[in-house]
């Protein structure tokens, strides 16, 4: 096997052995198939390629000292999955065949798993996509659903660390009632020139208002935020957002550790009053916020001097991580072991 230097992987693809597909025609899905190719032969006037009839998911499994393997909550990413084919009218794929599908890919790329050391975990990429040939604006008859894994490096190198973000209101990512809340290829094409521009300007991504009044938070490029005070954690409700899992589950973290939580809608100008923020997400599990500059209003918003993050934001980082490695006991069921 190559050496991989599992202390060094980045946020990148790595070939690995194999990858699971299946496919949706006649009305049906079909059994799992293992495939060891990374291409695929799709008809010229697919839907996917087209009218952009197509979702994805992003979850990890973590091996722990144990050296056991764990996946985490995964239930939840077969659920948004199916609500985001329901928002592009393609087939749904039943709960427990991606599971299985995951739980096969993980097994079958064992040796990418990073050790419990590196900090690095296993990425693991499932997505649905129309293969239906059409002319016409219409959702495909036939669908492929393909999951493949790679091996990704710990998000925080030099130890957790705080970033800055930027307000532009220039760029909308979706509207309220559009496609925000689905995980979606056209939601991220959408929010490249965005995200080019703020790292330009030298912020680790955009921090989205909701695209009608510009007054309220939405989300900070691909994670979802949440703001600490007085004991509480807040974090917006919208219709534009993408329901975070890792978000939903800090929320169970955070009210466990004797904290209120707010879910709600949360006004802009209120990031004056948070003692910590952060963005949240499957990649960095925690993202602690430096600042956030309202690139338009010349105001800054700051929440960390030391590029530190702050107290509580560390304590639920650890917590969900321990929980993940397997270091912490999985008191809410959210892990499933790889046997
Ligand atoms: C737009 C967006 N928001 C939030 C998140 C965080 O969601 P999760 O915690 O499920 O990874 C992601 C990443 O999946 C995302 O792409």
């Amino acid at each position: 096997m190559e050496n991989i230097d599992w202390s060094n992987l980045a946020f990148g693809y790595m070939k690995t052995d194999y990858n699971i597909r299946c496919k949706y025609s006649n009305g049906a899905w079909g059994e799992l198939e293992v495939s060891d190719s990374e291409y695929l032969s799709v008809h010229m006037a697919a839907t996917c390629l087209h009218y952009g009839q197509e979702a994805f998911e992003g979850l990890k499994a973590f091996k722990g000292k144990d050296g056991q393997i764990r996946i985490f909550r995964m239930d939840e990413n077969a659920k948004r999955l199916q609500a985001s084919c329901e928002g592009t009218m393609m087939a749904e794929l039943p709960i427990e065949k991606f599971k299985e599908a995951v739980v096969k890919a993980v097994k079958l790329n064992e040796r990418f798993v990073p050790p419990y050391e590196s900090g690095a975990s296993l990425y693991i990429r499932p997505f649905l996509f129309g293969t239906g040939a059409q002319v016409g604006v219409n959702p495909s008859t036939e669908y492929m659903f393909i999951l493949f894994v790679t091996p990704v490096g710990p998000y925080f190198k030099g130890g957790f660390q705080t970033t800055p973000f930027v307000i532009m209101r220039e760029f909308d990512r979706s509207a309220p009632l559009g496609m925000g809340k689905y995980k979606v290829g056209g939601n991220y094409a959408a929010s490249l020139v965005a995200g080019a521009k703020a790292h330009d300007l030298g912020y680790s991504n955009v921090f989205y208002l909701d695209a009608v009044e510009k007054k309220y938070i939405d989300e900070c490029g691909a994670a979802n935020f949440f703001g600490i005070k007085n004991n509480t954690y807040v974090t917006p409700k919208s219709s534009s957002i993408l329901p975070s899992i890792t978000n939903k589950s800090l929320m169970v973290l955070a009210e466990d550790m004797g904290m209120k939580v707010e879910r709600r809608p949360v006004p802009v100008e209120e990031l004056a009053t948070f003692e910590e923020a952060g963005a949240c997400g499957t990649a960095a599990v925690i993202s602690p916020i430096e600042r956030i500059d309202d690139y338009d209003k010349k105001i800054s918003y700051v929440f960390s001097h030391d590029g530190k993050p702050g107290a509580v934001s560390e304590k639920l980082y650890h917590k969900l991580r321990g929980i993940q490695y397997g270091d912490e006991p999985d008191v809410y069921g959210w892990v499933t072991i790889v046997e």
